[in-house]
């Protein structure tokens, strides 16, 4: 793992209690791809922000963190690296000059709590992948709920092979584990739960947006992409072990490189103004909490997924589209979902269903 020298990073700092050195336990699998944040820094910016009109002593925060005052200002300039706004040093105190946009979980637990993924945040600065992190942690047993989010990701990854653009504290890069009794062929309707989801919270901070879900989950604003899902996961023939949905919304971003242009845009693109990511990240787990207890407690979950993404698709029924996958295309027009979730897209050839591939308008 290399961290850029422009970005604090944890090596030398003590792990925390979760993760116990010597023993092999879900926790010590993230670490493999990036490095855990220190849960020191989170505890930092709760008290500042507890106490936002106060300079608060260098010895207050030592005792908070159980450390002391040199450890305190190290731990302040890595804060500093990532973008909080702190002033002051060692000798007057220390005191926020704005609330930091960081989804650390100290930030993001109060705005969650009640939900599956209360107290179950794992933040890291900077990762490969929170995908490949959760899905290893998922293997080694991290509980049902647990989220794994990152400020930038070297290796993000999107659906068919793709990379995902992931630049530091623009995006909200997010996969949470889900371990739910299904056989694998019904994950793609929790993939499209997701999709809701997604678009719920979106419109929940700001009403209007005007989004549209492409098949299986993208979410678009006039046909460029907002939110790309990844569901991943591990099954055996009937049963599913346990699923990661991985999400990547494009938020702060002020543009993106050229071969995305066309293709990608961001909601500050959109609005013209800054969002909070994490009034966003927290509006998402809670929607993503209840589409899911929909789903695993609900025998009319299952239609109603269906039925809402239809209707706030524009691309699941009567839309020209060729559907590429491994070299192979099918044109045609859409014609609905079948009850799994597959797109039907009639052409000379009769109905035909798409279990997967790119889906585009022609
Ligand atoms: C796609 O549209 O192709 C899916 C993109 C999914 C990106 C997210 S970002 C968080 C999570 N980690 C990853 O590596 N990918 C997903």
């Amino acid at each position: 793992m290399c961290f850029s020298p422009l970005l604090p990073h944890n090596s030398g700092i003590k792990k925390t209690a979760t993760i116990r050195a010597g023993r092999r336990s879900w926790a010590d699998i993230p670490l493999a791809h990036g490095q855990m944040t220190d849960v020191r820094l989170g505890r930092i910016v709760r008290l500042l922000t507890e106490h936002a009109t106060v300079v608060v002593s260098g010895t207050k925060i030592a005792q908070e963190i159980s450390s002391n005052r040199s450890e305190v200002w190290r731990l302040i300039q890595q804060l500093r690296g990532l973008g909080v706004d702190v002033v002051g040093h060692p000798a007057t105190g220390y005191q926020l000059r704005a609330v930091p946009d960081l989804l650390l979980p100290e930030i993001l637990d109060p705005l969650i709590r009640s939900t599956i993924f209360e107290s179950q945040v794992h933040h890291f600065y900077k990762i490969g992948s929170t995908n490949t992190a959760a899905m290893a942690a998922a293997a080694e047993g991290a509980p049902e709920g647990s989220v794994f989010v990152a400020e930038e990701q070297t290796a993000g990854r999107g659906r068919g092979s793709h990379a995902w653009e992931s630049v530091r504290s623009a995006g909200i890069y997010c996969s949470v584990v889900l371990r739910p009794k299904l056989p694998p062929s019904e994950v793609l309707l929790l993939s499209l739960a997701a999709g809701l989801s997604v678009r719920a919270a979106i419109e929940q901070v700001n009403a209007g947006m005007n989004l549209d879900l492409k098949w299986p989950n993208d979410l678009l604003i006039d046909g460029k992409k907002v939110c790309g899902i990844l569901t991943e996961m591990n099954a055996e023939a009937t049963r599913v072990r346990h699923a990661v949905v991985g999400i990547g919304i494009n938020v702060n971003q002020s543009g993106f490189p050229k071969e995305l242009e066309n293709e990608a845009i961001s909601l500050r693109m959109l609005t013209g103004n800054e969002w909070s990511r994490v009034a966003l990240t927290a509006a998402l787990l809670k929607s993503l909490d209840w589409e899911y207890r929909q789903f695993i407690e609900r025998a009319d979950a299952r239609p109603s997924i269906l039925r809402r993404f239809a209707e706030q698709s524009s691309w699941v029924r009567g839309k020209q589209v060729r559907v590429e996958e491994n070299g192979a295309a099918i044109e045609g027009t859409t014609e609905g979902l079948d009850d799994r979730g597959f797109l039907l897209v009639r052409n000379a050839a009769g109905v035909q269903t798409v279990l997967t591939g790119t889906v585009r308008g022609k």
